[in-house]
């Protein structure tokens, strides 16, 4: 068997950190790959503590088939130098061919460690990096001829590091690329790195499960985090804006009959009526209102207002309604876009996403519903006003 070894401090784990496997995996036809977060030293460093590490680990491979997630480092209560490591590794696994990867910035820093020589024995060493190709063979001659053996370069380019992330995150920067969702909600529910918690909003998450399928579900935490990290960028309370994504389509699975007594007490748009599809909108916010008596009214507008919009939204209505729209499981030709647009201006991305939506219905042949084009008059008019 082929097993690779890969440590690191991951506070947090990123996407770099996720390409780097699937790119090891294929390049090295590896069977196995160890994904080890090492631990916390005895004397504080300053470190996220372990155990949030090793979760947000967790989640960031929990698709990756070939990669196992190793707690060795952590639990260990003394510090581990690498020798160690793989030393108790390669006892475990005494006829495997073993790699050990590391970024190519450690090329040069490799002699210095404790025992290299031993490392050397015990697995074949990986390099992967973005560096000048000249230094970097200039290392692996060095290592070659110091301690005679090859190590593996593999061109990896991939510019993400988890200290810009640490610094950026509690901005409301845009890292849709950075980061899996799963883990930038592990981190917001946890308020790590500066972020307000979310954390009491857990059961209402747990308690979600039971009205909706396991995609939209999914779906409805992409829109929590996306708005909550929108919310920072426009200054709006973060924490709300995640609860009421989290929310916003708590209704969409529920019989029509059963969205239509939740309206009762809510006044229709006649399109609404017309267009059933609609209804989980102001359906959801009469069920929020209802079944968790929540009457907060920032929150119970904007789910009531995701589908249609509005003339007049709010900012705190244009989150939600944008959030759904870009939110990270969505992949429709021109997301990309309109997530940057939405992070730089959030009206002309909204005209922007009314604009691709009108375009399909027409391509679709389907009636569009002069709401919609009222919330895009309107908020190109202010935009031509400059206000
Ligand atoms: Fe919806
Ligand atoms: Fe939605």
């Amino acid at each position: 068997m082929k097993i690779g070894v890969f440590g690191g401090t991951f506070d947090p784990v990123h996407q770099g950190h996720i390409e780097l496997c699937k790119t090891a995996i294929r390049e090295l036809d590896l069977d196995c790959l160890y994904v080890m977060p090492n631990g916390n030293p005895p004397h504080k460093d300053g470190r996220t503590d372990a155990s949030h590490r090793l979760a947000m680990v967790e989640l960031a491979f929990r698709h990756l088939e070939k990669v196992k997630i190793s707690d060795y480092e952590i639990k260990k209560e003394t510090h581990s130098y690498t020798y160690e490591t793989l030393s108790d590794f390669r006892k475990l696994h005494p006829d495997d061919e073993i790699y050990f990867l590391m970024g190519m910035d450690n090329l040069s820093y490799f002699p210095n460690w404790r025992h290299p020589e031993i490392i050397c024995q015990l697995a074949r060493l990986v390099f992967f990096g973005r560096a000048g190709y000249e230094q970097i063979s200039e290392g692996a001659k060095q290592i070659a001829k110091q301690f005679g053996v090859e190590p593996i370069l593999i061109p990896f380019d991939w510019d993400i590091s988890s200290t810009e992330i640490r610094e950026e995150i509690g901005q409301g920067t845009y890292l849709f690329h950075q980061l899996p969702f799963l883990v930038y909600q592990y981190i917001i529910r946890k308020g790590l790195y500066g972020c307000p918690a979310v954390g009491e909003y857990d059961s209402y998450e747990e308690n979600l499960k039971n009205y909706i399928e396991e995609k939209r579900f999914l779906h409805s935490i992409g829109v929590a985090v996306t708005a909550y990290r929108m919310a920072i960028r426009y200054g709006e309370d973060p924490k709300l804006a995640y609860f009421a994504g989290l929310l916003h389509d708590i209704a969409k699975r529920m019989p029509l009959e059963k969205q239509l007594d939740l309206c009762k007490k809510i006044e229709l748009h006649p399109d609404e009526v017309a267009y059933p599809k609609m209804l989980h909108a102001p359906a959801g916010a009469g069920f929020v209102k209802k079944k968790y008596n929540i009457k907060d009214k920032k929150l119970l507008s904007a789910i009531r207002y995701h589908t249609m919009g509005h003339r007049d939204m709010t900012t705190f209505d244009k989150l939600i309604y944008m959030a759904d729209y870009i939110e990270p499981c969505r992949d429709f030709d021109g997301v990309e876009a309109l997530r940057e647009a939405t992070f730089c201006n959030l009206d002309t991305a909204i005209i922007k996403g009314i604009d691709t939506t009108i375009l399909s219905l027409v391509e679709e042949h389907l009636k569009i519903s002069p709401v919609l084009l009222e919330v895009r008059n309107d908020l190109l008019e202010r935009e031509q006003k400059g206000c």
